[in-house]
């Protein structure tokens, strides 16, 4: 393949980019996307704030505009993200107990519902484990409405989009650790209990190391019956930034049950990552060496 998304799905994968509607306007932005991308990741649209900034009054506009440039080329949808403790809209933040556990409820339900069948993957719930030592839940407010929250999201999106599959995504969980391994506890319960999760999404948002069992936690995971995708990568550039980029790759072609990767932005200057130029195409839409070392390994693949 000459293209990430070309060579990809040469190896049955998909290569997708974080992608922001208002940035569908600039000609560079689109060209490269068209050319090198299967699969698109809305980078806010999809949140809470964004699909319901009134509670009970649903706007879906940028997403829409994402979901048709997608349709329109034939790229799949990853949908993120349901419910998160950050990007919540100002109503929901103010609400606890029953009244949030029903409306974060409704809120998945009303989503899930409108983009019916458009949805390749949904991050059904983001970022729900605490960093460190503990392996446990992080406290939110959704955690606050009791420890099943998670569950009842899942069941909830299923019933909404019996298509889509759906996902838990994390940070941090990218090696074998605490976290990741709290994250695995939950996905075993969830599969033994019949609870519906298809794929554990690892965001992989790298410094200047990877962890040396990367591999073999996308495995354990595997394992458990779930697809695993790479779903935010960005690694800051440095002296093996290309080769950082290539291991990750390699990693997920190992993985038979890791069923794509997602890189979180398109050129450096669309990263949220601010001076750390952690993508694989610089300010001026050149691809970069970390780019070649991602379609060498995809085309080896
Ligand atoms: O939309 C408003 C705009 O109306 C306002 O004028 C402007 C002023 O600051 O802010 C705009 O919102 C910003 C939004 O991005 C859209 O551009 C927010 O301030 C900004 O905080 C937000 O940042 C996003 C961040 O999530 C929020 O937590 C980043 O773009 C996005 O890349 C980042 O993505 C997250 C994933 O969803 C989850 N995993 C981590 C990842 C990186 O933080």
């Amino acid at each position: 393949g000459t293209t990430l998304g070309g060579a990809a799905a040469e190896t049955g994968r998909y290569y997708g980019a974080a992608i922001a509607a208002y940035k569908l306007s600039d000609s560079q932005y689109v060209g490269i996307l068209d050319r090198e991308f299967n699969a698109v990741t809305p980078e806010n649209e999809m949140k809470w704030d964004a699909t319901e900034p009134t509670q009970g009054q649903f706007r879906y506009t940028g997403a829409d505009q994402i979901v048709s440039h997608a349709q329109a080329h034939g790229m799949r949808v990853r949908g993120h993200t349901l419910l998160w403790h950050a990007q919540q809209p100002g109503w929901a933040q103010n609400l606890s107990g029953t009244a949030l556990r029903s409306a974060a409820i409704n809120h998945v339900t009303q989503v899930a519902t409108h983009f019916k069948g458009k949805i390749y993957a949904w991050d059904v719930v983001n970022e729900a484990f605490a960093d460190g030592s503990s392996g446990a839940r992080r406290d939110s407010n959704l955690q606050r409405t009791g420890n099943d929250w998670i569950e009842a999201a899942f069941r909830a999106a299923r019933a909404a989009d019996p298509g889509a599959k759906l996902c838990y995504n994390d940070y941090n969980t990218d090696g074998v650790n605490a976290k990741s391994t709290g994250v695995y506890n939950m996905v075993r319960d969830f599969k033994a209990r019949g609870v519906p999760i298809d794929c554990v999404g690892f965001q992989s948002h790298l410094g200047t190391g990877m962890p040396g069992d990367y591999q073999a936690n996308l495995q354990r995971f595997a394992d458990l019956g779930v697809d695993v995708q790479i779903t935010e990568l960005d690694i800051e550039q440095g002296s093996n930034q290309a080769t950082l980029y290539g291991n990750v790759t390699r990693a997920c072609l190992a993985v038979s049950r890791c069923t794509g990767i997602t890189v979180w932005g398109i050129r450096d200057s669309d990263s949220w990552r601010t001076g750390q130029n952690p993508l694989l195409f610089d300010g001026g839409g050149n691809r970069k060496p970390a780019y070649t070392a991602v379609l060498n390994a995809l085309n080896a693949g």
